[in-house]
């Protein structure tokens, strides 16, 4: 039986037995604990818990899933064997507090052994070894003695918190010529009753219904009724090489085999995790998906190919796999797109990184390749680490990974020591209390202030006198210190009324505001002061900065949903905003960007910036920056019904303060990340 009739056999029986069927669910799944869909009930977790209602009591679906660079990871098995793949389709039955342990039990063995015409003398079972109700249930519906076993084999979670519960595995025999016990008995269904929820603390409670979640892999479904042994071997994979043999003109052999099996399997990863809206990126599952997409440029590279490989390879998934998976199809042209600029930019250095590594090779001492030449590899030509140790691995040689991370922790040391100039300073500071600059928002005329400290020439002064450049720090100031991506003010420091000091901008070391500039008079520590801020620039960047939050929406309505923000700069003259993306926008991309934010512009719609609790925002979907630490009191900038973001930033309170926006330039600035470069204001004009 085909692929393609075995889904449809699966779902065609359990609609016979009153189950909804529904279309698999995104791979990125909306669940901050999990890189990935890793299993059918990821998108029904809340329904599992009971804090979403269910829409139906009885569910079944072929869900697309991908366990790679997480917990569930199956990337490094991929190639050497017969079973493992990172993108895999998992069919599965769902009871939301309908049938449980014998309904579930029935419905497995009527489909394997009626429909699906498997023998049941080739069919083993297991059960947790407390669960006696599934074991009697396997005696009476199949005569089977199940296989009592712990929670390391029967127990089930997606991660560690969350529904979880005991489960029935269901193995087939591949036969006793088969000497390798796990590629002879070979689990194809596991029922998990989902009775549980465990707690951060591991504690359990039951779950308000008790529910059944069931998965079998689709893939080891079809090598067993196409009589395989290997799953590769099944008709959608001899596909998909016939494919890779057209692509890079090299026939499949024993040899060659599991560059073949890497390039298929993560074909299949890429195409589809693309398809469904993931960037290529340096970070979280943007970055499993690069390196992935990486190692098979390896494993072409393995079988004489050059340059461009799976956005060759795409068409002829659609092929294999469209009629199930419409998206593969719909969004062809941008999948193709992001893979073929990954490649690209990858593919000289793939050249020139191996040119690096086989200079090295002989040089290895005790099978060790040393962590600076991985980190070479990794920084300057983009090798992942794990593409680095699965070239080796075949040559017997490891990477000495705590090498790498010190080379890399060096790097970022480097990189830090070179930007911040006299922060150490101001950090050794250790008796300096925190700046108050609770006035940064509506900045106190009236305010009085002290002198802290005076840094000068690189020693904290008593005195500075006329024309000295200096940094100084004040108990209490009404300036923005540069945060948030947002730059700090300018102005003035006066005494007595007169200006002592121009400020050309208030900086930051953590909490105490830094001003730094040149003195036009002599300042002491200990002296009373005021801080006036430059109004007009500080409007200016208002302007800017809430004009980012509309290029943002903006972006995410023009190009897609997946538009993340990576880094910006907002400062009186310009904005600038980087974002993940993987090509460059067309010419009317960015012009329909430009006219949505100038059309928020027109409609002059308030801004408000209200303080709320982390907890109120999340709740209210306030767009926050990934890896950004927020305190438990937040503001929020909302704009209209365009834009809801946690920001710390200074904002305007009326889109038509902004007058203007206008992008000057979008490029690129590293693979997948995109800069943009606007004006706001009468500049914009
Ligand atoms: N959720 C269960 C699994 O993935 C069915 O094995």
């Amino acid at each position: 039986m085909k692929y393609n009739d075995i889904r449809t056999t699966f779902l065609n029986f359990f609609e016979e037995k009153g189950h909804k069927i529904v279309h698999s669910a995104s791979l990125i799944p909306n669940d901050p604990t999990l890189l990935f869909t890793v299993a059918g009930m990821v998108p029904w977790k809340g329904i599992l818990q009971g804090t979403e209602p269910a829409f139906a009591s009885r569910v079944a679906d072929v869900q697309k899933c991908i366990r790679a660079g997480g917990k569930h990871n199956d990337l490094d098995e991929v190639g050497f064997d017969g079973r493992h793949h990172t993108f895999f389709e998992m069919v599965g039955n769902w009871s939301f507090g309908d049938y449980f342990k014998e309904g579930a039990i029935e419905y497995s063995w009527e489909l394997l052994t009626k429909v699906l015409g498997l023998d049941p003398n080739k069919l083993r079972v297991t059960t947790h070894e407390t669960d006696e109700e599934s074991t009697e249930i396997w005696r009476k519906v199949a005569g089977k003695e199940a296989i009592r076993l712990g929670d390391k084999d029967n127990w089930w979670s997606a991660g560690d918190t969350g529904p979880c519960g005991p489960c029935t595995e269901i193995f087939y025999d591949f036969g006793a010529d088969i000497e390798n016990e796990d590629d002879r008995w070979v689990e194809i269904w596991n029922d998990v009753f989902m009775q549980y929820d465990r707690d951060a603390n591991g504690n359990l409670s039951p779950l308000p219904k008790k529910n059944v979640d069931t998965g079998g892999g689709l893939e080891r479904w079809a090598a067993i009724l196409q009589g395989k042994t290997d799953n590769y071997d099944t008709d959608l994979f001899v596909n998909l090489m016939k494919a890779i043999e057209n692509v890079v003109g090299v026939q499949k052999n024993a040899e060659n085999t599991p560059s073949f099996k890497v390039i298929a399997d993560h074909l299949r990863a890429v195409g589809f995790a693309i398809a469904d809206g993931v960037i290529p990126s340096n970070t979280d599952r943007g970055y499993v998906i690069r390196r992935i997409l990486r190692r098979a440029m390896r494993h072409g590279q393995i079988l004489g190919h050059k340059g461009a490989l799976l956005s060759k390879l795409y068409p002829a998934l659609i092929t294999e796999m469209g009629a199930a998976y419409p998206e593969l199809a719909r969004e062809e042209k941008h999948v193709v797109e992001i893979i073929q600029n990954e490649e690209n930019a990858f593919a000289d250095m793939l050249q020139n990184g191996m040119k690096l590594l086989e200079n090295e090779i002989p040089k290895v001492n005790n099978h060790v390749l040393p962590g600076d030449v991985a980190f070479k590899l990794f920084d300057t030509y983009g090798f992942p680490l794990d593409l680095t140790q699965m070239i080796l691995r075949d040559k017997n040689i490891d990477v000495d990974v705590a090498g790498f991370e010190k080379s890399m922790a060096e790097q970022k040391e480097r990189s830090r020591a070179n930007t911040k100039g006299t922060r150490t300073l101001w950090e050794s500071q250790t008796q300096l209390s925190d700046t108050d600059d609770s006035t940064k928002y509506s900045p106190d005329a009236n305010m009085q202030s002290k002198v802290l400290s005076i840094l000068h020439n690189g020693e904290f002064v008593e005195t500075a006198n006329a024309g000295d450049e200096v940094e100084v720090a004040l108990d209490k100031t009404n300036f923005y210190g540069t945060q948030g991506g947002q730059v700090g003010d300018s102005g003035e420091i006066q005494k007595d009324g007169k200006a002592v000091m121009n400020v050309s901008e208030a900086a930051r070391v953590d909490n105490v505001v830094i001003h730094k500039g040149t003195l036009t008079d002599a300042l002491n520590v200990g002296d009373t002061v005021s801080t006036i801020i430059n109004a007009p620039s500080r409007q200016q960047t208002a302007r800017a900065h809430t004009a980012t939050h509309l290029l943002q929406a903006a972006l995410r309505h023009v190009l897609n949903e997946d538009v993340e923000q990576r880094g910006s700069k907002v400062s009186p003259d310009s904005v600038r905003f980087d974002f993940s993306f993987g090509r460059a926008m067309t010419a009317e991309e960015k012009q329909a960007t430009e006219d949505l934010i100038n059309k928020w512009i027109s409609e002059d719609l308030p801004v408000s910036h209200e303080e709320m609790s982390l907890d109120e925002a999340k709740s209210k979907g306030a767009m926050a920056l990934f890896g950004e630490k927020y305190g438990n009191t937040v503001k929020v900038i909302t704009a209209g019904d365009i834009s809801c973001e946690l920001c710390g930033g200074t904002h305007i309170y009326h889109t038509g303060e902004i007058i203007r926006a206008k992008i000057n330039k979008e490029k690129s600035i590293s693979s997948g990340i995109r800069r943009i470069t606007m004006s706001v204001g009468t500049l914009a004009e």
